[in-house]
């Protein structure tokens, strides 16, 4: 009997203030496939989550807006929810920063820095807004770059020649929310004495807790000699008042990992859990936190230095994954490769790309490519064509031939015993986040159940009167393997592992695979998964770049300056766009999306069905009985909820959509020219 391991995981916490794109989905494929295979070998394991609420950024986008923080983290929280769900992401608790049990947990732990002597307080000069009444992080000041003369370039780097230099080095420097020169001004700072706790640090460092790669990054770090680090940011702020400094709040890092704490207490309170039991410094049990390469620093140096300080226990590993590229390439919002987590859900089925990248991903921090043609290929040939394949070419032969009953024997012992066996090497490379080991040895053993399957001819031998036990013991055997085949993959595919357990009526689970299923009754086979078409991840990109169209803003700049006149085109080019007069004859909500509206749109005499992202700015009863204005000739376009005939015409910027209509008079069907 293994012992049951006691162990808490997390994930990067993602902004209050941007929709979830497939870089955020990768880290929890990674750390929710780890988690489930945890569980499924008994061990107790709670995943806790949250939405990262705090900062400038989230109060100026709550601004821009026209509603409060909270409202807008509160609206963020439960589209970021859904998009997990729908993900089949499995945490336990998904919480918010800007929770009572943060905001009790920060003070806690800073009272203890304050206690411990790790926090000093000194005057520093920074960059002011004087209209907006702002201090200035660096990426909100503009400014020509001083090394190419480039315009318009961010405080910190210019994007036209890869310099990286201080606000102060731009040549005209002005606020990019206001314009305005800014000023310099002086105000009191918090910091924690993060240098005090360097030898900590290298011994921690070494421990295991990070991978080699990274512990060698950190060690050049702490031998060029670590810094303060700022904790604190003038009001105004959405965030956490510091006790006793009045106008003061908690950077909206220092709170920002407490928030794993925050959310796990929030699940302790609500199932009466033992909080202590996971936080004591003492603590047995295990505390696992999954993040990107861009945030190390926070996770790997000032966190445990904090939990050392205020006497808490320190994570047993910080597991660092890499950036998803897309076709090789960074992701691009022109290219459509900027997908949004929604924007894949419109259009393909989350396991698929669970699939994909669970074959890409190892324990390493190297970048995972998203290659799209190689995502369709491997979604069909390994899920498709391997592992269902085996089931669909099998089970017909015993509900027809035993009443779906398994034959008493296994008809290829030595076949049984290898793919059995090989459960122990892919539950090593799971824990030991080598994914693309465990699948590759997976579909190893998948093309082994296929061959022989393919050896022994079932379908042929049913011909023969005489061999139909035969039949059975093969076809039996055939569902056997694809019963470890599916257990093996539950980590990474729930949702068909569901499918599979009500096929096989059965639970599967890590401590049956040494046990064959003899004399048991299965039910009828259901296909399990669809192919990928190409068509539908080509729509994904075509609506990712759509999207950008219609939804993307700015700073306010000017609208052409936000949206840069596109490529010129001759009048032969826009003749061939025939523009229609339609009249909105129904506007419904579409379950699952969250921006669409399906418009049964009349263009006289004949009706058109088209999806429109126009859901976050009008009521679709208010729609009804509306002329407006189609792409009539649009090639009708395939996404996960239908077919779209055509495409609505309508303004976007940051304060809402706005649909074309035609003065009074128009008729629907009337060509616009
Ligand atoms: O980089 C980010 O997206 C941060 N919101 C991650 C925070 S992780 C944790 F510290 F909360
Ligand atoms: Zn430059």
């Amino acid at each position: 009997m293994t012992e049951i391991r006691q162990i808490l995981v997390t994930n990067a916490l993602p902004y209050a203030n941007a929709a979830l794109h497939l870089g955020h989905i990768l880290e929890y494929t990674q750390t929710d496939v780890w988690v489930r295979f945890q569980r499924m070998c008994g061990h107790q394991c709670y995943y806790v989550s949250a939405d990262d609420a705090h900062g400038t950024a989230i109060m100026l986008k709550a601004d821009e807006k026209g509603i409060s923080p909270e409202q807008h983290i509160a609206d963020m929280r439960s589209i970021h929810e859904a998009d997990f769900r729908d993900f089949h992401i499995s945490v336990d608790n998904y919480h918010s920063t800007h929770s009572d049990e943060n905001r009790e947990l920060s003070e806690l732990i800073y009272n203890r820095l304050v206690a411990n002597e790790h926090i000093a307080k000194r005057e520093i000069t920074q960059a002011f807004d004087a209209e907006k009444q702002l201090f200035l992080a660096d990426r909100y000041i503009k400014g020509t770059c001083p090394k190419c003369g480039a315009e318009d370039q961010y405080g910190d780097n210019c994007e036209a020649c890869g310099a990286t230099y201080s606000p102060t080095d731009l040549i005209n420097p002005v606020s990019a929310l206001s314009g305005t020169t800014p000023i310099e001004k002086k105000s009191d700072h918090y910091f924690f004495k993060l240098p005090e706790f360097t030898e900590f640090l290298k011994t921690w460092t070494r421990s295991g807790a990070v991978q080699d790669e990274v512990a060698n990054k950190l060690g050049e770090w702490l031998e060029t000699g670590l810094q303060e680090w700022d904790i604190s940011r003038d009001a105004p702020y959405f965030g956490f008042e510091i006790p006793n400094a009045p106008g003061k709040y908690f950077y909206v890092w220092l709170d920002a990992p407490i928030g794993y704490m925050a959310s796990f207490k929030n699940l302790c309170d609500k199932n009466n859990l033992d909080f202590d039991q996971y936080w004591a410094a003492d603590s047995s049990t295990e505390l696992y936190h999954f993040i990107g390469k861009d945030i190390v620093n926070f996770h790997a140096l000032f966190w445990p230095a904090m939990l050392t300080s205020a006497n808490f226990r320190t994570p047993t590993k910080v597991c660092v994954h890499g950036f998803v590229t897309v076709n090789g390439k960074k992701m691009s919002k022109s290219r459509g490769t900027f997908i949004n987590a929604r924007c894949y859900l419109d259009h393909l089925n989350p396991e698929y790309l669970r699939y994909y990248y669970a074959s890409k991903l190892t324990a390493s921090v190297e970048d995972i490519d998203l290659n799209l043609e190689d995502f369709t290929q491997k979604v069909n040939s390994d899920l498709v064509g391997k592992v269902v394949n085996i089931a669909s070419r099998c089970a017909k032969f015993v509900t027809k031939g035993n009443d779906g009953v398994l034959s008493s024997t296994i008809e290829n012992p030595v076949l049984w015993q290898q793919v059995s066996d090989a459960g122990k090497v892919i539950a090593e490379h799971y824990e030991n986040r080598e994914f693309s080991k465990a699948i590759r040895e997976i579909m190893a053993q998948a093309d082994a159940a296929n061959e022989y399957i393919a050896a022994k001819e079932p379908w042929k031998l049913n011909k023969d009167e005489t061999q139909q036990q035969k039949v059975q013991d093969i076809c039996s055997l055939g569902i056997n393997l694809f019963r470890l085949l599916l257990t093996y993959l539950k980590p990474v595919l729930p949702s068909v592992a569901e499918d599979a357990e009500l096929f096989l009526n059965d639970t599967l689970s890590w401590s049956s695979i040494e046990s064959p299923l003899i004399n048991h009754k299965i039910n009828n086979f259901k296909p399990l998964l669809q192919r990928v078409e190409k068509d539908q991840v080509n729509a994904m990109v075509e609506a990712s770049k759509q999207d950008i169209a219609q939804v993307v803003t700015k700073p306010v700049e000017g609208p052409l300056k936000d949206q840069p006149l596109a490529e010129e085109i001759s009048f032969d080019d826009f003749i061939k766009v025939d523009l229609r007069v339609a009249r909105i004859v129904k506007a419904e909500a579409v379950e699952g999306a969250d921006k669409l509206l399906a418009l049964t749109l009349d263009i006289g005499g004949e009706t058109r069905n088209v999806f429109s992202g126009i859901k976050g700015s009008y009521q679709p009863a208010d729609l009804e009985g509306r002329l407006t204005i189609m792409v009539a000739n649009l090639a009708p376009r395939k996404m996960r909820f239908g077919v779209s005939e055509g495409m609505v015409l309508a303004a976007a910027d940051k304060k809402g959509i706005y649909l074309f209509s035609p003065d009074s008079g128009a008729q629907p069907g009337q060509r616009v020219t």
